[in-house]
Order: structure tokens, then C-alpha cells, then sequence
């Protein structure tokens, strides 16, 4: 029985960019944030002990808050990171994302955040909110922390503020998602050869067009064809908002419209597209609206090396800024 049975590993501590609680009978500072107790408490092995025996205090914080960092424990380099997750114990989701979003893997159950270049912003989602399965919890881990004001955060907001907000300043807006839903759209072009990874041939691993729309089907997509056998793959309808049955079943924003703004505005004009969920278009200046509560209600904490966050895809959206290398944010998928 060594010293560390009775003294905890991690602490309580705080940032200067958290968010004050929500509710402060129900929730706690956003992220919650944890620390080593003292200086031997930063090695990676007692990290790793400390997770396991203060499962409950962690569980407990991030049933409060939605999002967890730990900071300050050597976690340097992937493998650590996989050896957090690990001890944290929840399940493996792979990713099946598209489009921009793509993930590679590193190590263990490790993957790069996202491939896209830098420079590119990536607005609020809930990860993979445009399919009908998503992951339950999301992590994220700095490897390599961006430049002193080079941008590069990783903004998140808790999506019951969100939808508060809402509630309050566009309830029209508010009603119709909740009705209506929501549909995303992606230009796909043709090439028989499957070469181009923006082609129906090659996002539906399909010969012609009848697999193709099989394939869709299975996907709880469909497929809109034009007349130079170029398309458009519609997802949906999927939900704009769910409900968070364990934090009091609380409404909660849950989408890809920031994200789809970003991708429609910047990073890939004329290929994502989203509409509500009976087709009716979605206004550019909705869009705007709802993207700029989101940016007054967020987090953007500075990226520290070694830094662990792990938050609740349901109840939290994330957001990449754009930033100067080096950054490397690697990232892994929980399923529960
Ligand atoms: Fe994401």
C-alpha cells in the first residue's frame, strides 16, 4: 500500500477562460478542469492510477460540466494519450465522417484531429451530427501546441446554452429545426474510374447508379441526379436539436451548421450544402446568427502540451480556429 491509496492524484483547478457554471446548483466551471496534485502526481504512470481511482470524481465532473481537461501530466507523446484513454475505459467508436473531415490514425485508438490545412477554420458541430450514429464522447490531445497568438483553440460551448439563447432571440428559427430537422447536401462528381474522392463512384464504392442509390439508402441517405450524371447526396432529415436525458433532460443544439457554413464559405464552395429538413432553404443570415452565439457562449482555451480534453458529443459542439504550424491536435472517438 503506497502513499497514493488515501491522497488523490488529480486535483480541482481552474483557467483563466473557463466559463462560470451554467447553473450553479447543477453544473460546474466549463471545462472542468484537473491538475497534479503535486509534482511526482505529473508522471504518466500516476496519471494513469489516479484515473482509475478517481473514476467517480471524474465521471461526476463531466456529468456536471460536459467537458473534462486535464493539464499539467506528462502526456508526451501518442502513445500516453492512448494510455489515458485507455484508462478511462470507454468504448472505441470508429470514424466513418466524410468530406473535409477526414482522420488518420497514429496509434492504438489514436487519430489525427482533422486533415484539413491549418489555415482553414472549422466551425461548431457535434461530431458526425450529420449521420445517424454518432460518438458519444469526443478526446482531444495536444502534441505539439500552436504558436504564442497564432490562434489554433479548439473552441467548445455547451449546447443547452445554445439552445437557450435561441429559445430566447430566434424562436421562429428555433421551432422550424425542431420540426422540420435538418438535411445536408454534398456535391458528388462523376468519374467512372472512382479516382476522385468527391465522386458518387467513389463515396458510394459503386459501379453504377442503381448500387449507388443502394448504398445510399443504407447510409439513411438519397441521391439527387443531374443531367451531366454529376449528383447530390442528401443526409437527413436529421435532428438540429436533441434532448439530454441525463443532465435533466435538457434541450440541447446538436448540428454541423457552423461547420457547414465554414465549408460552404470557405473552405469548399459549391460542395457541402444544407437546407431544413423538408428541402426549404436555410438562410445564410440565420446560419450567421446562430454561428455568432455560439462564438459568444464558447471557450477558446490556449493548447497547452500535454493537455487531455474530453467532452460529451451530445451536450457540447467544438470548433477549430485557424492557426500556424505547428499544431498537432490528435483526437480519438469514445462509442459510450
Ligand atoms: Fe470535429
Amino acid at each position: 500500500m503506497g502513499d497514493h491509496d488515501a491522497k488523490p492524484i488529480l486535483v480541482p483547478s481552474s483557467i483563466p477562460e473557463q466559463r462560470p457554471p451554467s447553473s450553479p446548483s447543477a453544473d460546474d466551471a466549463f471545462p472542468t478542469v484537473f491538475v497534479p496534485a503535486s509534482t511526482e502526481c505529473e508522471a504518466l504512470p500516476l496519471l494513469v492510477e489516479g484515473i482509475i481511482k478517481q473514476k467517480a470524481a471524474i465521471e461526476q465532473a463531466f456529468h456536471r460540466s460536459g467537458a473534462v481537461l486535464f493539464r499539467g501530466f506528462q502526456v508526451l507523446t501518442p502513445s500516453d494519450f492512448n494510455d489515458v484513454l485507455e484508462a478511462l475505459g470507454y468504448d472505441n467508436f470508429a470514424y466513418r465522417g466524410r468530406g473535409n473531415a477526414q482522420k488518420m490514425p497514429v496509434v492504438g485508438r489514436v487519430v489525427t484531429a482533422n486533415e484539413l490545412p491549418l489555415h482553414f477554420p472549422i466551425g461548431f458541430h457535434n461530431e458526425m451530427s450529420y449521420q445517424s450514429i454518432n460518438p458519444s464522447k469526443v478526446a482531444f490531445y495536444c502534441n505539439v501546441e500552436p504558436p504564442v497568438d497564432a490562434g489554433g483553440a479548439t473552441p467548445i460551448v455547451q449546447g443547452h446554452v445554445v439552445y437557450e439563447r435561441l429559445q430566447k432571440e430566434m424562436p421562429e428559427f428555433l421551432k422550424m429545426i425542431e420540426t422540420k430537422g435538418l438535411m445536408y447536401h454534398r456535391f458528388l462528381s462523376n468519374d467512372p474510374s472512382g479516382t476522385r474522392i468527391d465522386s458518387w463512384q467513389a463515396v458510394f464504392k459503386a459501379c453504377t447508379k442503381e448500387d449507388a442509390e443502394e448504398m445510399a439508402k443504407a447510409s439513411d441517405s438519397h441521391i439527387e441526379w443531374r443531367e451531366d450524371d454529376t449528383a447530390r447526396s442528401c443526409l437527413g432529415p436529421r435532428s438540429g436539436v436533441k434532448c439530454d436525458v441525463k443532465r435533466g433532460q435538457r434541450k440541447v443544439w446538436f448540428n454541423s451548421i457552423g461547420a457547414t457554413y465554414d465549408s460552404m464559405h470557405i473552405i469548399s464552395p459549391g460542395q457541402d450544402g444544407i437546407s431544413f429538413g423538408d428541402g426549404s432553404p436555410l438562410s445564410d443570415d440565420s446560419m450567421l446568427a446562430c454561428i455568432h452565439i455560439m462564438q459568444q457562449e464558447q471557450t477558446a482555451f490556449k493548447w497547452r502540451k500535454g493537455d487531455v480534453l474530453f467532452f460529451d458529443n451530445l451536450a457540447v459542439l467544438h470548433a477549430r480556429e485557424p492557426s500556424k504550424p505547428p499544431r498537432r491536435i490528435l483526437a480519438a472517438l469514445c462509442a459510450n
